[in-house]
């Protein structure tokens, strides 16, 4: 039989580090054992009634079926424009400053296309979202990572990043409230990160997918520091905001020829987000307040019994600061992430992700999803 071979990006793609605690999960589900799933970051609380009942109106709608228009529905981004301001303060101007996604990985991984060259550097934060690393691998270009440690508060240390790396990096990819440590990012640091990517001419791709997932602090926007706008553009996302993973619906904004190169991509890529999702979009932004608070005190709740859970099992660093994860150093006697990860799985019938599948730094913690009821976590075993 003929063999394709993959392209040289796609096999610079690192291999699927879950293949084998998914295999796993399989075996064991055949045997008809059930297990507390806390490995993925797909929330099990249900959309808003609305937005169900919003899309389904609006699917009827004979405009909404058409192709949407590359840059997003208009009143979807006047809903944005008018969110962004009550929220953090922040001025956008609807028709140049935001641009509507298929969720916010497909706009994070575009990106790379519009403004990175073969050879060129993107930096990505180490532990981090997957998504990245796969959004400059496709692009051709090298990967320089950033170790998000906790003796720093998982923030990048940017003065220790070579010269030579710097001088020839395009993009900074950087994701607070942050998946996978639950870190957020104080103002201070954000300054330093605008001076430093408007010194070294780099692009700040502002993942704040998690931006309402919040216990304490309220974590801020990107383009609330001054000069932010001339370098960066911030992705948010209805998955975690809303709970709607499978809706496929985001945006970015901030700088405008940073939106003008992603649409450009996209104009040759996708047709845009369904219209109709669209709509229904608009009109959760426009009520917001209620469902969000609502997702807060849910998440809330199940990390303070979670963080108790970890403790009585003795574990010497957890971390829950915002997200519906928790970041935990493992027990000294495993050697490894995934060696523990394995013994939860077989052992204790518990799937968590090993600190290793979100890179180097990564290793030594396993992240935990907040995304099964209080009582199914307080029962959970951890050794
Ligand atoms: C940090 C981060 N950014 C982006 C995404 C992608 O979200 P979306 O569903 O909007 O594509 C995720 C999903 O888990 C994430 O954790």
């Amino acid at each position: 039989m003929r063999t394709f071979e993959l392209s040289r990006r796609l096999q610079k793609l690192p291999p699927y580090l879950f293949a084998q605690i998914d295999k796993q999960k399989r075996e064991l589900r055949a045997k008809g054992i059930k297990l507390i799933d806390l490995s993925i970051g797909d929330p099990d609380i249900p959309a808003p009634d609305k937005a169900a009942d919003i899309l389904y109106e609006s699917a009827r709608v004979k405009d909404y079926q058409k192709y949407p228009l590359d840059a997003g529905l208009p009143s979807f981004k006047q809903a944005v424009k008018n969110w962004f301001r009550v929220r953090f303060g922040v001025s956008l101007d609807e028709r140049k400053e935001i641009i509507t996604l298929i969720g916010s990985k497909e706009g994070l991984v575009h990106l790379p296309l519009a403004f990175v060259n073969p050879g060129d550097y993107i930096l990505i934060p180490s532990p981090g979202y997957p998504g990245y690393r796969g959004a400059g691998l496709l692009s051709g270009a090298k990967i320089h990572e950033m170790p998000l440690l906790a003796k720093n508060n998982f923030l990048p240390e940017l003065k220790k990043i070579p010269r030579a790396i710097r001088d020839k990096a395009k993009i900074i990819y950087l994701n607070y409230p942050n998946n996978p440590t639950s870190a957020l990012a104080p103002k201070i640091f954000l300054e330093e990160l605008v001076k430093f990517a408007s010194k070294y001419g780099l692009i700040i791709a502002y993942d704040n997918a998690y931006s309402e997932i919040y216990f304490d602090k309220k974590p801020s926007s990107i383009l609330e520091i001054k000069g932010a706008k001339e370098v960066s553009l911030e992705f948010h996302s209805f998955s975690k905001t809303f709970c709607m993973t499978g809706y496929r619906l985001g945006w970015a904004c901030g700088n405008e020829q940073l939106v003008e190169g992603l649409l450009r991509v996209k104009t040759n890529v996708d047709s845009g987000a369904f219209l109709a999702i669209q709509k229904a979009g608009e009109v959760l932004l426009n009520e917001e307040a209620v469902y969000t608070d609502y997702v807060r005190k849910v998440i809330g709740e199940r990390r303070d019994i979670f963080i108790g859970v970890l403790r009585n099992a003795g574990f010497s660093e957890v971390h829950a600061d915002s997200t519906f994860y928790v970041w935990a150093k493992i027990p000294d006697k495993f050697k490894s992430s995934l060696d523990y990860s394995r013994y939860l799985l077989v052992e204790k019938n518990v799937a968590a992700t090993p600190g290793l599948g979100f890179g180097k730094y990564g290793e030594g913690y396993i992240r935990f999803a907040l995304t099964v009821e209080k009582d199914v976590l307080s029962s959970v075993k951890l050794l």
